[in-house]
């Protein structure tokens, strides 16, 4: 396991997201009510950029078709077809410092 430097907590308010690459991952990290979330950022329908989607409080909808995922699990709440879920990866939170354990 590789720990991450993801950024400052003061640049990830609330209802925030980013993204990296990590491990050879692409990884969103999301701020939901003051705590930190990662899930992969490539939707499983056909590849869109989730961090391009819009976040209100834990649903993230995708830019592209509309599927709307649970960014604190990376399950999907809704689509009319059964997509894959996401992957999730764990956040760390040290010195005000966001990591991310991959
Ligand atoms: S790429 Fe996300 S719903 Fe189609």
């Amino acid at each position: 396991m590789v720990k991450v430097l993801v950024g400052k907590t003061s640049e990830l308010g609330e209802g925030k997201m980013t993204h990296l690459t990590a491990g050879g991952k692409e990884v969103l990290v999301a701020n939901v009510g003051g705590t930190y979330h990662a899930i992969s950022n490539i939707c499983t329908h056909a590849g869109a950029e989730l961090h391009e989607g819009e976040l209100k409080g834990n649903e993230l909808k995708c830019p592209w078709h509309g599927s709307r995922w649970d960014v604190t699990t990376g399950k999907l709440i809704w689509f009319p077809q059964k997509l894959k879920e996401l992957g999730k990866y764990k956040v760390t939170v040290e010195n005000e410092t966001i990591y991310l354990e991959i």
